[in-house]
Parts: structure tokens; sequence; C-alpha cells
């Protein structure tokens, strides 16, 4: 593509979103990122970035001018060095990408995760009876985690053992950005279980009647290359127990800090869904994911460089207030369903979204009906992960 002859080159701003106290508190890169210029430079990692909402939609979408092939985090997955191992469906352009989608997608039919529906809610309830009246809950390790670590291996058919789950996510939201401390830490955290790593989604391990079982039998019937149902599998653990574990927390913290929420959602449970989306767009858990520009152009106004990592933004993005109005104010009638980038855009947008909201939609049911209230009770603490907004310390009063 040729480029106007003129267009300036973006701005370079000197800020590394990746220090621990950025992390614990995006909101100062947030603003640096999004409201310095359509798109920065970052000069400590040499790579764009955008974070306004209207162009991370359309570099996340556009395929054609920003590609996955180059891997979603920070490293190029094509190039000697890199530190991440490619995903078969997150790091393949379409047409590729549309065959393993739709495959995925028949798999993971509405049928089959309205059939989990029932199994989510029975957890959710027994949960929640066993934890009310405890007063003060730490409420990530004693309510969500328990709760996502049951209903998510389960329905998945996947048999790893639970300690190992935080340890593998920590590893791999640090492993979409740079090859940090962070990084290198939780890889060494994670080491004693990546022995055992591949053998988690080798065919026999799977269990009968989960979902990982029929991405074998999809294999079988030809809807993915041969051998690459196991990182399929191994794909979807990646994707969806940090993520939305980090989500469904978001949510209680918000609903705490505004009993005028809460009591909508007493009033009408309904929007318990909407209660979610809201929550992941004022503290989006996948706060960043790349992509490559194929070739120079023209974007934003400003002219970028072929073969460049763009990191999008998508905390920030999410907060743009060009797109949402009083963006930090927690408000469930705002339906930013669909509107927000929390859960990506375009041909990659997550195949997972029903299934995050589900189990938020169960897991808050389960609380409006027993509780009158939540409250905190001290301060909320941050996970300092490269990419992934989570919380570690939740402490809430429930109030009966
Ligand atoms: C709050 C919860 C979740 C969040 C915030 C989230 C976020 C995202 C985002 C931002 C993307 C787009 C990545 C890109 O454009 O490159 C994505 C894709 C994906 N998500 Fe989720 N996700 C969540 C839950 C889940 C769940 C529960 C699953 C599994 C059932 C899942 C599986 C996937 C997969 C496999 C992809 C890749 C799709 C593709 O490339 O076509 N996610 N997710």
């Amino acid at each position: 593509m040729t480029v106007e002859a003129g267009l300036a080159s973006p701005p370079e701003v000197d800020i590394d979103p990746f220090t621990p106290e950025n992390l614990r508190d995006p909101e100062a890169v947030q603003t640096a990122i999004r409201e310095t210029a359509p798109v920065v430079r970052l000069t400590k990692y040499d790579m764009y970035a955008i974070g306004r909402h209207d162009l991370v939609q359309t570099a996340l979408s556009d395929y054609t001018r920003f590609t996955s092939t180059g891997g979603i985090g920070m490293s190029d997955i094509r190039k000697p060095g890199a530190w991440r191992t490619p995903s078969p469906i997150a790091e393949v352009d379409p047409p590729g990408h549309s065959a393993v989608r739709r495959t995925l997608q028949r798999v993971l039919s509405p049928v089959i995760i309205r059939q989990w529906r029932d199994d989510f809610m029975a957890e959710a309830e027994k949960q929640a009876e066993t934890i009310i009246g405890s007063g003060t809950v730490e409420a990530v390790s004693d309510l969500v985690e328990p709760f996502i670590l049951k209903v998510f291996p389960d329905a998945l058919g996947v048999d790893m053992p639970r300690e190992a789950f935080p340890l593998i996510g920590e590893m791999n939201f640090n492993q979409i950005g740079p090859n940090n401390d962070l990084t290198k830490a939780s890889i060494e955290a994670a080491g004693p279980h990546l022995k055992n790593y591949e053998q988690y989604f080798s065919r026999e391990s799977m269990i009968a009647g989960g979902l990982g079982e029929k991405i074998y039998q999809a294999e079988d019937e030809g809807g993915f290359p041969t051998g690459t149902a196991g990182v399929q599998v191994r794909s979807f653990l990646r994707a969806g127990v940090d993520t939305t574990i980090a989500g469904i927390g978001h949510m209680l913290l918000r609903l705490a800090q505004n009993p005028d929420q809460w009591a909508k959602l007493k009033a009408d449970p309904s929007k318990a869904k909407a209660a979610f989306d809201e929550a992941i767009r004022m503290d989006s858990p996948s706060q960043l994911i790349h992509r490559t520009t194929v070739s120079d152009m023209e974007f934003g106004g400003l002219a970028l460089k072929g073969d460049v990592k763009v990191g999008c933004f998508i905390g920030a993005a999410n907060l743009d207030p060009r797109k949402f109005s009083n963006p930090t104010t927690y408000d469930i009638d705002r339906n930013s369903a669909g509107t927000h980038v929390a859960l990506g855009a375009g041909p990659h947008i997550c195949i997972g979204q029903n299934i995050a909201r589900l189990e938020a939609e169960v897991f808050l049911g389960a609380l409006l009906k027993r509780l009158s209230r939540i409250e905190l009770d001290g301060d909320p603490e941050y996970k300092t992960i490269n990419t992934l907004r989570s919380l570690d310390r939740l402490p809430l009063r429930l109030v009966s």
C-alpha cells in the first residue's frame, strides 16, 4: 500500500505499562496511550500502542492490515527467539481461521451450552449454601476460584490438578507481554506442572462426555488438521479460566462499591449478564492483545511501518470517553455488551463469551437469592500479571 507522503509517525511515549505499579493501577498508562495520539510508539518495547475504542476495534478486526499470525503476544511467533507457542485458533487469519472457527462453533453449540446450565447452577447453589453465614470471606479464593475451577474443567472434561491452574494461567498471561522478570518467574513457578502439561490434553486423558472429547471427535471427522485437537483443548483452557475468574471478581467488587446497582439486580436478577459485561468493560480482564502490521499504512491519520507489533490496549479502549459517557461509572443499564471490546472484536471475538456470561449469571444468581447486600471489608488487591487484570484479594462481608 502506498502511504501518503508527509504523514507524521506516531509520537513516542516513554512509559512502561509492565511495572508492578502500573499493572496494579493501569489508569496512567491507559490515559497516556489513549490521549497522546491515535497511535503511539512505546519506546521501551519498540512497538505501536492503540488505546482509542474505534481504532482498537478496527485493528482487532481488520486482519488484512493487522495480522494475528505474528501472535497475539508481544513476541513475533514467526521469528527466532519467540517465547510463546502458537495457538491454532487465535494465531491464524481467515480463511484458515474461518474453517477452524466453524468447527469449534459447531462443537460449542448453544445446545451444548444450555446443557451445562443445570450443572453450573447446581454447583453455584451448592457453593453459595456453604459460604452464606460466614460473615466476611476472601471472595476470590473462597468463592470465585472454587466455582470456576470446578465447573469449567468439568465441562471441558480435563483433569488437571487444581493447583496448576493459577500458575499456568499466570504464565500464559505474562507471556503475552514482554519477557520480563514477571514472565520468567511465572515460567519457573509453573515448571513442575509443565512436565505433564501436554499429557493433560491428550486423547486418552479426555473425560467421557466433556467438550475436549468432542473436539477430538471433530478432528477425526476432518474438522481440524490431524494432530491439532489437543492444542485446541489447551487454547480453551488457556483462554477460559483466568479471564472468567477475573471478570466475576471485578463484578463483585463493583457491586460492593455500588449498592444502588446491587439493588437494581435484586429487583430484576435478569440483569446479571449486564452486570458482568459492565464490570469487564470497566476492568477488562484481557488488558492487551497484539497484532502485527502487514505493511506500511496510514492509520488514525499517522504513518505506520509494516511488520511492527501493535498493542491493542483493550482496557484503555473500554474507558474511552469518546465511546462511553462517564466511563468510570458502573451502570448495569448501560447495555455495554456488544459495544465494549473486552471480549475482542471481528473474526477472533471470544468464542467462549456465552460460557463466561452463563458462569457469571448463575454464580451471581445464587448470591442474589441469599444475600441482601455485599460490602467491602478491606482494600481489594490486584495481581501483577503483564496482560491480565485480576483481583488477588477481595475481602467481602456477606449480609444476609
Ligand atoms: C471474561 C471472560 C473472557 C474474556 C475477557 C475473554 C477475552 C477474549 C478476547 C479479548 C479474545 C480475542 C483475542 C484476539 O482477538 O486475538 C478472546 C478469544 C478467545 N476466547 Fe475468550 N475470553 C473470556 C472467556 C473465554 C472462555 C470461557 C473461553 C472458553 C470456553 C474462551 C475461549 C476463547 C478462545 C478459544 C478465543 C480465540 C478465538 C479465535 O481466535 O477465534 N474465552 N477471548
